[in-house]
C-alpha cells in the first residue's frame, strides 16, 4: 500500500477515536492514552514510572543479553537512581556543547553527497542516512566508528525489542547485543589505557570514581549509541520525503536555510519516530478518564497527541510556520529525550547538505517502502535519482 494511504487510514482512524474518546483499546496490548493533554501530563508525571523491564516480559522476551541490557539502562531507572545516571551524562548533550559538532557533520554530509556520481540512482538510506546518523551520534560519544553497518545492526535489533520477538528472533537479537558489548568493552578498555576528553570519557571517569558500574557504564554507553540510531535516522528519511514533497518549503528552506529548524520540528510533530511509549502507575490513579491499579501498565501515544486538531489545527497539513512548541516527538519530564539536540543538529545539518548540494534530486519508484510498527514508524527504504 502506498505511504499516504496508510497514513491516511492510521491517522483517520486516530481522529475519529479522539472525537468521542481520551483512552483506546486493543486485545494485544496495554490501553492507550491519545488525547493530547492526557499524554503530556502522564507521560511526565510523577504518579507514574518507566517500565523496569516489565516491557521485556510483556512482549515476551527471556533472553539474558537483552535482559542485562534493559536492567542497567537509564531509561529503566527511575527517581534517584535515574537522577543520578541522568546528571553524569546530562550536560554532553545541550544545545550549546552540540553546537560544536555542527561543522563536522555538515563536512561530513557534503563528503558523502560528493561521492554520488551524477545521473546516478543512489540508496539515501544505506549511502547517506545511515552513516551520517551514525557518524553525528558516535562523533558526540567520542569515539571513531569504522564499522558502520555493526552500530546500525545493534541499533536495529534494539528497536525490535519493543514489538515483540520470536525465539528466532531473540537469539538473533540477542547475538547482537553480545556484539555489542564485546565492541563497547574493547573501546572501555582501550580508552582506559589512553583517556581524551570526549563523552565516554567523561564516563569512565564517573565509573573509576564510584559515581556508576561498570554494567551502567557500558549500558549507557549503548544506549547513547544505539538509543539514537533509528529515531534519528527516521526522522532524516521522512523530512527529505516531505520536503521533496512540499517543493514550496524547500524553495523557502534553500533561500533561507534557518528556516530548516522549523521544518524539522514540525516534521517530529507530524511524523513523531517514536510513536508510542509506554507508563506504570505507582499506585491506584485515574488516566483518560480510566482507572488504573497500581502496577498496571498504560501506553501513551505521541503520534496522536501531535496530530491533535485541538491543539495543531489542520494537523495533517505539515506547515512550518504553524505554532508547534507543544510537540511531544522527545517526550517530556525526567525521561525527555537526552538526544534531542544532536538529533536535531544530525536532521539539520544533513538535510540542508543534501537539498543545497542536490536541490534537483527525484526520489525514484512510486512510494517507497513503509514499514509502519507500534513502537516505530519508518520509511525503510527511499532511491533518489541524480
Ligand atoms: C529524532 C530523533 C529522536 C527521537 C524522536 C527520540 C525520542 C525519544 C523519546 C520520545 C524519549 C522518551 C521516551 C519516554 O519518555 O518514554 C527518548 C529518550 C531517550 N533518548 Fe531519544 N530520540 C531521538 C534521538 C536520540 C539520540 C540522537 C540520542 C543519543 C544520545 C537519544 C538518546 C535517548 C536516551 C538516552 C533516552 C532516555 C532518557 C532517560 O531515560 O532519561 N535519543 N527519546
Amino acid at each position: 500500500m502506498a505511504v499516504t494511504e496508510v497514513e491516511a487510514s492510521l491517522h483517520q482512524a486516530l481522529r475519529a477515536a479522539r472525537g468521542t474518546h481520551r483512552i483506546v483499546y486493543d486485545p494485544l496490548a496495554p490501553p492507550m492514552l491519545i488525547d493530547h493533554d492526557d499524554v503530556y501530563r502522564y507521560v511526565a508525571s510523577r504518579d507514574v514510572r518507566c517500565q523496569e523491564g516489565e516491557l521485556l516480559t510483556l512482549t515476551g522476551i527471556t533472553s539474558e543479553p537483552i535482559w542485562a541490557f534493559w536492567r542497567e539502562i537509564m531509561f529503566s531507572k527511575n527517581g534517584d537512581e535515574h537522577r543520578r545516571l541522568r546528571q553524569i551524562v546530562q550536560s554532553a548533550y545541550t544545545v550549546p556543547e552540540v553546537k560544536e559538532d555542527r561543522g563536522e557533520i555538515r563536512a561530513r554530509a557534503l563528503a558523502l553527497i560528493e561521492a554520488f556520481a551524477d545521473g546516478a540512482e543512489v540508496d539515501l538510506v544505506g549511502e547517506f542516512v545511515e552513516p551520517i546518523v551514525a557518524f553525528g551520534i558516535c562523533n558526540r560519544a567520542g569515539y571513531d566508528v569504522t564499522d558502520h553497518a555493526r552500530v546500525m545492526r545493534w541499533g536495529r535489533q534494539a528497536t525490535t525489542v519493543f514489538v515483540g520477538l520470536s525465539p528466532e528472533n531473540q537469539q538473533e537479537t540477542g547475538d547482537a547485543f553480545e556484539d555489542m558489548f564485546d565492541h563497547l568493552d574493547e573501546v572501555i578498555a582501550r580508552r582506559q589505557a589512553h583517556p581524551q576528553d570526549k563523552v565516554i570519557d567523561r564516563l569512565i571517569a564517573a565509573h573509576n570514581d564510584g559515581r556508576m558500574s561498570y554494567l551502567e557504564l557500558r549500558a549507557m554507553l549503548g544506549n547513547i549509541v544505539i538509543g539514537g540510531y533509528a529515531t534519528t535516522q527516521h526522522a532524516l528519511i521522512w523530512l527529505i520525503w516531505y520536503l521533496y514533497h512540499h517543493r514550496d518549503v524547500l524553495i523557502r528552506i534553500i533561500a533561507e536555510p534557518e528556516l530548516i529548524a522549523l521544518a524539522v520540528n514540525e516534521l517530529l510533530r507530524i511524523e513523531p519516530p517514536v510513536a508510542a511509549t509506554f507508563r506504570t502507575a505507582k499506585q491506584d490513579l485515574e488516566a483518560g478518564g480510566c482507572p488504573f491499579k497500581e502496577s498496571e501498565t498504560f501506553m501513551i501515544s505521541f503520534l496522536s497527541a501531535n496530530r491533535d486538531e485541538r491543539i495543531f489545527p489542520e494537523p495533517d497539513r505539515f506547515d512550518i510556520d504553524r505554532d508547534n512548541r507543544r510537540q511531544l516527538a522527545f517526550g517530556a519530564g525526567p525521561h525527555r529525550c537526552l538526544g534531542a539536540s544532536l538529533a536535531r543538529a544530525i536532521i539539520e545539518e544533513a538535510a540542508l547538505a543534501l537539498f543545497t548540494q542536490r536541490p534537483q534530486l527525484e526520489i525514484s519508484g512510486a512510494d517507497s517502502e513503509w514499514s509502519p510498527t507500534d513502537g516505530f514508524r519508518e520509511l525503510a527504504d527511499l532511491h533518489i535519482k541524480l
